[in-house]
């Protein structure tokens, strides 16, 4: 089957059922400023969920486009996706479990033929603590309609739970439907609005909201191995094909064909938020050896369903140019550095893994690269050393970011918060004017001084720090407030927050703003505190010193005058 006709076959089935077909929405959230994407087709419906009268009526279907980052680092296996299709069908205070449950089931066995014998289900097994009950109601319509009792779990909120998409909203238990043990559909009963206290208040009314993933639909029906293989990315798997291996093809199609559908949004590679997504991935997938002509087949794939793709291809196509051409200005200067540490280590067989380490975390190069780079020039890589180095690194900035600049911000007085709140404007000014996201690799506040320590190839020009220092000035004069919201990770890692990939932190973790809202703020970083209430109060801001700390880090004392 191919992604059409399931898409139509879909839309049909639940619009015979009184549904009105409506459109996907944006891949942008327009009324959630606590998400950076639109990660389900109940997103855009949050109001009718609450409530609110839908002029379309209140059951409605559609196809929609849904962005993921949780899992870029995944992609590349057998099932992470970062761009998909959601097939969705919702109740607004109208049908509840019994027709969903019914009808999901005779959509699966009747209209795609699968036999019942391979579908199994989960339930929600309930919350004691905030009192929601087990929900054998939804066990017992499967049982009614042939789903024997050893093929329905129970489970618990991790799995049986969704919602809310951003930070409150609706949300409930789910059942969810597997075919031959791989989850295919989730049915929510939303009639929970959980609140800013954490507190799951119950709907006005109550809510189906399903989502059936496109892709992993097509791959069960077409007996295929893994989703790349469906029609909706073989097309840009053929093309790559021989020059890549499968991991790195899976990941090039994925990533472009994510960043093909969020540029056609008219977003653009950045520093922050979704720019800065969308600017990871175009250079993940170039580092993979991404050929930008898959964008053009993506188009081609979709161009019928999405018409945005085709209206803005040569915006999409020159934005890829561009930011490869900036990427590869990054490596370049990266490289000077590599075949200046070449040339010290020349003789040696061994590469010492101080310098791989330092090549990976203050140059931005792949370990991949550096090894394939290594080889070529005879070299062995000390691999385990690498690796526990970075362990080591990671642990340490951990500490550094879960003990609030140890050792540095030594005293919570007025002076120093006011340097806190000053190294963060100085670090977002410094992305903006040096062009690329700004690592923080250490710093050390007291009451005279700030000290701020970043990984970047060279010295900057007095021309970058005037605008780093004029930035910073222009943000203090703007007089604006410092916020700070306690997030999960998960949902923070999705603010597009500053912070060190691939740390480890804690379930939950605060991020300071600078501005209104988090979603518009102009600097947001992953931090503990503690920060002035506006930039009003810092004064003048001046850049005292600028000077290498190490091989590829640069250090910068400035003061508060
Ligand atoms: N909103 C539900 C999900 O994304 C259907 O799984």
């Amino acid at each position: 089957m191919t992604a059409r006709e399931l898409r139509e076959k879909y839309l049909e089935f639940f619009r015979e059922r009184g549904h009105a077909i409506i459109p996907s929405s944006s891949l942008i959230p327009e009324n959630d400023p606590t998400v950076l994407f639109t990660t389900a087709g109940m997103h855009p419906l949050v109001p009718y969920l609450l409530g609110e009268k839908c002029p379309k009526g209140n059951r409605l279907v559609n196809v929609q486009k849904c962005i993921r980052t949780g899992d870029i680092e995944e992609v590349g296996d057998d099932t992470h996706l970062t761009f998909f299709e959601m097939l969705g069908n919702w109740s607004l205070g109208d049908y509840w479990k019994e027709d969903s449950i019914k009808w999901s089931l005779e959509f699966l066995t009747k209209e795609l033929d699968i036999a019942v014998e391979r579908i199994s289900v989960t339930c929600f097994e309930g919350d004691e603590q905030n009192n929601i009950l087990r929900d054998t109601e939804s066990a017992e319509i499967w049982k009614s309609l042939g789903i024997p009792e050893d093929k329905i779990k129970f489970l618990g909120k991790e799995n049986n739970w969704w919602g809310p998409a951003g930070v409150t909203g609706p949300c409930g238990p789910d059942t969810e439907i597997f075919v031959d043990g791989v989850e295919v559909w989730n049915n929510v009963f939303m009639q929970y609005n959980k609140t800013a206290d954490g507190k799951y208040e119950p709907l006005k009314q109550k809510n189906v909201d399903t989502g059936m993933g496109l892709e992993r639909t097509l791959m069960i029906l077409n007996g295929q191995k893994n989703v790349f293989e469906t029609d909706v990315f073989y097309p840009l798997m053929d093309i790559s094909r021989g020059a890549l291996d499968t991991r790195a093809k899976k990941i090039v199609a994925d990533h472009i064909k994510a960043a093909t559908f969020i540029l056609a949004e008219g977003v653009v590679p950045g520093n922050t938020g979704r720019d800065y997504v969308l600017r990871r991935l175009i250079r993940r997938a170039v580092r993979y050896g991404a050929d930008f002509s898959l964008a053009e087949k993506v188009i081609e794939i979709y161009k019928d369903v999405y018409p945005e793709l085709l209206k803005n291809k040569e915006k999409i196509l020159e934005s890829l140019k561009t930011e490869k051409e900036k990427f590869d200005k990054t490596l370049k200067q990266g490289m000077r550095e590599f075949n200046w540490m070449l040339k010290t280590n020349a003789g040696e067989k061994i590469l010492p893994s101080s310098i791989v380490f330092e090549l990976v975390t203050s140059h931005g190069f792949p370990f991949e690269l550096v090894k394939e780079i290594a080889k070529e020039q005879g070299k062995i890589i000390e691999e385990e050393k690498f690796w526990n180095k970075m362990k080591a690194h990671q642990e340490l900035s951990r500490t550094a970011s879960a003990g609030m600049f140890k050792g540095g911000l030594a005293d919570g007085g007025e002076e120093t918060k006011k340097l806190h709140t000053a190294t963060h404007l100085l670090r977002q000014a410094l992305e903006i004017v040096l062009g690329e996201p700004i690592m923080q690799k250490g710093s050390n506040i007291n009451a005279e001084r700030l000290r701020f320590d970043f990984g970047f190839a060279r010295k900057l020009t007095d021309e970058e720090k005037n605008k780093v220092e004029d930035l910073v000035n222009k943000k203090i004069a703007e007089n604006l407030p410092v916020n700070k919201v306690i997030m999960k990770l998960a949902e923070a890692e999705k603010t597009g927050a500053a912070h060190t990939f691939g740390d480890k932190y804690g379930d939950e973790v605060s991020i300071y703003f600078v501005g209104d809202n988090l979603e518009t703020a102009w600097s947001k970083e992953f931090c503990g505190g503690p920060h002035v209430e506006n930039t009003g109060k810092l004064g003048h801001f001046k850049i005292i010193k600028e000077e290498a700390s190490s091989a590829g880090i640069r250090r910068i004392k400035a003061i508060l005058e």
